[in-house]
């Protein structure tokens, strides 16, 4: 029987992809280029990327406005981990979602319940991830529920924004932020009130996300009828490399209107003066939290790789609590959701042509532009994380 090979990438050698990046230049942007392709293709380097890189730093995991009431939770799938996070009296909480006894969610979706039941067969847990309910384990040996928890994960919460690791030794992620919190802070950060989120499903690689979000370069090509105009790609620069972020500004085109930024419906944030209120700023915060700090909203991206191409991009809009307090929000609600969708359209559909192109036998390195420093920047830090 003949079986069918599938290629996608020239080789699938995890570690000799791994020396190809550590061999590419880090000194001069102005010499900078793309990974090679294999590393958007290979199952062996998306496991190295996993264990290395995910699971060894900080990642976003949503903002404490979507938690604003004892009792909420919501669950999302990282790395392959399924995680719950819930507030509860003492605080926000962030633990395994995964049943101790024989592994189905305790929870899905998001919600506010004061008890999680599995509905497999009815193990019960409550906020803080202790069983409280085990029924007919009686005659079960040596079995004490009292001794049951769910595993715990570490977190951090930054300007409202709540981070986890499965790394015991990472050094803590504030002194990493610390230098950014006095910009978040201008956003009011910490007391935004949740829009929405919205969840969907990218067939490629996480790189390809997070590397998209923080260029504008393909806004004259991917969003000519759409963002270009008001946004020229050509006007966006890229800050410095530091170790934890890097940030595009993207300024509104000279003579633009500030309507042309604003959301209709919104006000701008108190205290914003100046260009802050002519100019969107993008960051990545490593490895995978996108944030678009605009005057009158903020939006909070994390990308969830679940394979060598395919993510979930898990997506949450922030305005102010006075701005949410109108009674036409939900008109504007509607709004942001439907423009929002327009631009993801354009982008879902670029990078799904990237990650077919990227399968190509034939595929090398590309040159960057001074417009895509951000992008070199994440290779820099890939490069960081494959070292350590
Ligand atoms: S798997 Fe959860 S109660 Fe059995
Ligand atoms: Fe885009």
């Amino acid at each position: 029987m003949q079986t069918e090979t599938k290629i996608d990438c020239r080789y699938d050698d995890g570690e000799a992809i791994a020396r190809q990046i550590l061999a590419q230049q880090s000194d001069n942007a102005a010499r900078a280029e793309t990974l090679p392709a294999e590393a958007y293709n290979s199952d062996a380097f998306f496991r190295i990327e996993a264990q290395k890189v995910l699971r060894e730093d900080w990642l976003f995991v949503g903002h404490v406005a979507q938690l604003p009431n004892e009792n909420d939770y919501f669950t999302l799938d990282v790395i392959g981990e399924p995680l719950l996070v819930v507030r509860n009296a003492q605080g926000i909480r962030v633990m395994s979602n995964v049943c101790l006894h024989r592994w189905v969610p305790i929870a899905s979706g998001s919600g506010n319940s004061r008890v999680f039941v599995c509905p497999f067969h009815n193990w019960s847990y409550n906020t803080e991830g202790k069983l409280t309910g085990a029924p007919s384990m009686q005659q079960a040996e040596g079995f004490d529920r009292h001794d049951c928890q769910l595993p715990q994960i570490r977190h951090e919460i930054v300007a409202g924004m709540i981070f986890i690791t499965f790394s015991a030794t990472l050094a803590p992620l504030s002194d990493r932020l610390g230098p950014l919190v006095p910009v978040l802070e201008k956003y009011h950060l910490a007391d935004l009130h949740c829009a929405f989120t919205l969840d969907y499903d990218c067939p490629f690689n996480w790189k390809m996300a997070v590397e998209t979000f923080i260029e504008c370069y393909h806004h004259a090509g991917v969003h000519r009828t759409t963002l270009e105009d008001s946004f020229p790609g050509r006007l966006t620069w890229i800050g410095e490399d530091t170790p934890g972020w890097t940030v595009c500004h993207q300024p509104l085109r000279k003579n633009g209107d500030i309507s042309e930024i604003m959301t209709a419906g919104l006000e701008p944030f108190g205290g914003l003066e100046g260009d802050d209120l002519r100019r969107s700023d993008l960051l990545l915060l490593y490895p995978t939290c996108l944030m678009s700090l605009n005057p009158d909203r903020v939006t909070i991206n994390v990308i969830l790789p679940v394979s060598k191409s395919m993510s979930v991009w898990h997506r949450v809009v922030l305005v102010s609590k006075p701005a949410a307090a109108r009674s036409d929000f939900a008109d504007t609600v509607e709004r942001m959701r439907a423009g929002v969708m327009t631009i993801v359209a354009e982008d879902l559909e670029i990078n799904a042509e990237q990650q077919r192109g990227s399968r190509s036998q034939l595929a090398r390195p590309g040159r960057l532009s001074h417009l895509e420093t951000s992008v070199w920047h994440l290779a820099n830090y890939l490069k960081r994380k494959l070292t350590a």
